[in-house]
């Protein structure tokens, strides 16, 4: 399946829905500064800057460490960047990189549709922007996006929760509640599609039923990906709707807010559910192996980070880029030309063995 739609729709704002049916038929005209001949692009002590968003979820904080030290063992010059104090902070370090004359800026972005002036400032300066983890939206000045499959999280995350609930009680009906990521994130939309695209047939046979009734994103999201914003939630559907009712699983796109659906259940003295997540953090493996969270996503920040240093290497050597995508992510404005890593499935039954190569996680899940 093709991510063109799904990937658009993420931009939930009438005003892109309207870009992107200008920008029909549009394809992409590729960076100005991916030159497919040889020949030296930039210096190779140059400038990368690198805008991330806030801290949360541990991905974003491995991938500061790991963006300094794989940006300055290339021999680069690396300008990592948080921006815990929101969009205007981000904006703000996106200019201050084109000013300090940064030759590429990767962005993960808090809002992807707020970057647009600081993405031409960085045009302007032919700079070549890469989207990382996180699409950027409605701008013609994005060149590329590496990230994991958001769309295929969703399905793995859809169908865990399935596989979950039947191990739990062979035949249903099973009553379930969704949550949903920020809805300034891009990725939040594009994760919550693709677990309806596997929940969404099972709500409408009766197999699962919803009895908040809230199934759309719009009900469904969690304003900053915050846990406490999630565990509010959490509370006031069980109190509102799970008076004797048992809740057996709940969609959660990540392991943050699936700890804090499983903290809210905890305190109303019900049964735990079954919950997904994603990330792998170090918390929810632990949970995952005491059986508590039924499900995590491992998406190694480490494979993401080195997959968009190669991306600036090959700027740097004027080679042209790897590209595994060239179709689904279109933006509102332009389809961008992305390289997608596979995301994985991590249950009780695979946890021993999906992080063996991971220093962290490893020794953990021995
Ligand atoms: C990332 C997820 C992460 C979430 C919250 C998303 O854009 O893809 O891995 O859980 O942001 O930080």
């Amino acid at each position: 399946m093709r991510m063109f739609g799904k990937a658009g729709k993420a931009a939930a704002v009438a005003a892109i829905a309207a870009l992107a049916l200008t920008a029909c038929g549009r394809t992409d005209s590729g960076s100005s500064s991916s030159s497919t001949g040889g020949g030296e692009a930039f210096p190779k002590d140059s400038l990368i800057g690198v805008a991330l968003p806030q801290k949360t979820s541990e991905n974003w904080v491995l991938a500061e460490k790991l963006f300094n030290d794989g940006l300055t063992g290339a021999g680069f010059k690396a300008d990592v960047q948080f921006a815990n104090g929101g969009v205007s902070e981000q904006q703000n370090q996106i200019s201050a990189m084109v000013t300090k004359g940064a030759k590429v800026i990767i962005v993960g972005a808090i809002d992807g549709a707020q970057l647009g002036t600081q993405l031409q400032q960085a045009k302007d300066s032919g700079a070549t922007v890469i989207a990382y983890d996180r699409l950027l939206l409605n701008t013609d000045n994005v060149d590329y996006y590496v990230a994991y499959d958001n769309f295929k999280v969703g399905v793995l995350q859809g169908q865990a929760l399935l596989d979950g609930l039947k191990a739990k009680k062979p035949s249903g009906p099973y009553n379930i509640e969704l949550f949903a990521g920020s809805p300034d994130d891009a990725n939040a939309k594009v994760f919550f599609d693709g677990a309806m695209s596997v929940l969404k047939p099972k709500i409408d046979d009766g197999t699962l039923k919803v009895l908040s009734g809230q199934t759309s994103f719009e009900q469904a999201v969690t304003q900053g990906w915050k846990a406490e914003n999630a565990q509010r939630r959490a509370d006031t559907l069980l109190t509102g709707s799970y008076g004797t009712a048992s809740l057996d699983g709940v969609l959660s796109p990540n392991d943050t807010l699936a700890r804090a659906v499983l903290t809210s259940v905890k305190a109303a003295g019900k049964p735990l559910p079954v919950v997904t997540g994603q990330d792998s953090e170090v918390e929810s493996v632990k949970s995952i192996m005491a059986g508590e969270q039924y499900s995590t996503i491992n998406k190694d920040t480490r494979k993401l980070v080195e997959h968009a240093i190669t991306m600036v290497k090959d700027l740097q050597a004027g080679k042209q880029l790897e590209i595994n995508d060239k179709d689904s992510y279109n933006n509102g404005v332009k389809t961008v030309p992305a390289f997608l890593l596979p995301p994985q499935i991590v249950t009780m039954e695979n946890v021993k063995t999906a992080y063996v190569d991971d220093p962290v996680l490893g020794p953990i899940t021995k």
